[in-house]
């Protein structure tokens, strides 16, 4: 099948899957919001999800929240993971899925053989690696042929740390070989909390480990090549300087899927690979105190099925607030905010990476609203958008793609900057 692009016969650009979701009515809106960025100005965009019923009462909620009525209109696809022929249906009506319906190891995969088959490109928010992962192993050579584009991870995970690290690599004047992120979230006085679908899929995921070595071991890579200074790993917790608190090692899929896009980049471009470290600060002595202990229940609680069963019903109780069944309230949305520092080394213009010390830093910052429900439909639609009108800047064959290794060649990052998600640089060389 040939690569698709926005001219197919397909009634809509768009399709908004999982609409009804605590992060897929939040998609809808934003989707909503950048109608005219689609090709020529328009966007023509549906929902879909399992129940009817279900998307229609989404469509008049957002229709209220925006004060846009004719909202209400928006086409409705009924599609269900479970029956692959609705999912049939559904892909051969539009360009682009934006999958929304996770935890992804558990619901994903259909999904992505859909698309595949019915030649729709696919972009989801997972920050599973297991699946963005085994996704990659399985279905690469089969999205290649068929010319279908399947980005994952374009939420918050891991849209800033991937495509943070790129923007890193272009305000270097030299080669940069080594980037440590330290993440820090900011809540207003309302607080804030994830909700539970991601709360789940930590869980799964933690449990579910070994897999993600089982994935590794069969792509068989040889390691990355660590140019220059090899870059220290810190303790599991410590105090960091660069954003004044405790902080520890990030557990999401950034490192895994700023790996991927570096290894990519490395082959298919020849750039020299950047080694990454990534950190997420916890606060002050009694937050982390606190995130010590809820971490010490959680690996403990995690590896058996009981345990699971608890940590699932109860998110609340054992995250100490950070995720709960219902999700952020609007007014806490509104109040948080992320920082993720990218603290760079490297080698000037003219000096050879592999002799001697590291002689140039550089900081850069990427900035946004609440990550989870904000920042990731941004990200997430404008990806699509991007998708959309700049395809001929995406890699020549379709294939399993990170957003670094879809989108380096694009707009995105520019796109982004627009919409409150902000890439800048703090101190060059
Ligand atoms: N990358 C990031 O930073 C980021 C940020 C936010 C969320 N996420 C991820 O996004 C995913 C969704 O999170 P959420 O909080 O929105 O979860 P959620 O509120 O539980 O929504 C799940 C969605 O999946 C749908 N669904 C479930 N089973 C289905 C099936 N068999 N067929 C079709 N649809 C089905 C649900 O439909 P019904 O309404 O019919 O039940 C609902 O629309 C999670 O994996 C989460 O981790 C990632």
């Amino acid at each position: 099948m040939a690569t698709l692009t926005t001219s197919s016969k397909r009634p809509y650009h768009i399709i908004v899957f999982g609409a009804t979701g605590f992060t897929g009515q939040f998609v809808v809106e934003e989707v909503s919001r950048t109608c005219n960025e689609g090709p020529g100005g328009t966007l023509q965009w549906a929902v879909a999800g399992r129940n009817r019923d279900r998307l229609e009462k989404t469509l008049v909620l957002a229709a209220d929240a925006l004060r846009k009525p004719e909202l209400k209109c928006v086409e409705v696809i009924v599609a269900d993971v479970a029956e692959p022929e609705s999912l049939a249906i559904m892909c051969k009506q539009g360009i682009i899925v934006l999958n929304c319906v996770g935890p992804y190891r558990f619901y994903g995969e259909p999904v992505v053989k859909a698309c595949i088959e019915n030649g729709a490109h696919c972009i989801d928010i997972c920050g599973e690696p297991q699946f963005l992962e085994g996704i990659q192993l399985k279905y690469h050579s089969n999205a290649q042929e068929k010319g279908v584009y399947i980005i994952g991870s374009c939420g918050f995970d891991s849209i800033p740390a991937d495509m943070g690290i790129l923007y890193t690599q272009n305000q270097f004047r030299g080669t940069l070989t080594a980037v440590e992120s330290f993440l820090t979230i900011n809540t207003g006085p309302e607080g804030g909390c994830g909700h539970d679908a991601m709360w789940q899929s930590a869980i799964f995921g933690f449990a579910d480990s070994a897999s993600l070595r089982r994935i590794r071991r069969k792509f068989g890579h040889t390691p990355l090549e660590a140019v220059g200074a090899r870059i220290k790993k810190r303790g599991a917790l410590f105090f960091s300087k660069e954003i004044e608190q405790y902080a520890i090692h990030f557990m999401g899929s950034d490192p895994s899927v700023v790996r991927r896009t570096q290894r990519y980049m490395h082959k298919e471009h020849k750039h020299s690979p950047v080694q990454y470290m990534a950190y997420v600060g916890i606060g002050g002595l009694f937050s982390m105190l606190k995130t010590l202990f809820a971490g010490v229940v959680f690996w403990f609680m995690v590896k058996f099925s009981l345990g699971r069963g608890l940590l699932t019903e109860f998110p609340e109780f054992f995250s100490f607030g950070l995720f709960s069944k219902t999700g952020p309230t609007r007014k806490q949305m509104d109040g948080t905010s992320f920082s993720l520092r990218l603290m760079g080394e490297g080698y000037m213009s003219g000096h050879d990476p592999s002799q001697g010390k590291p002689n140039a830093k550089i900081s850069t910052e990427v900035t946004g609203p609440e990550p989870g429900y904000i920042a990731t439909p941004i990200t997430m639609v404008q990806a699509a958008i991007t998708l959309l009108n700049e395809h001929h800047c995406l890699p020549n064959k379709g294939g399993v793609y990170t957003p670094g290794s879809a989108f380096a060649r694009t707009t995105l990052i520019d796109r982004l900057n627009k919409h409150r998600v902000q890439f800048s640089l703090k101190n060059g060389q």
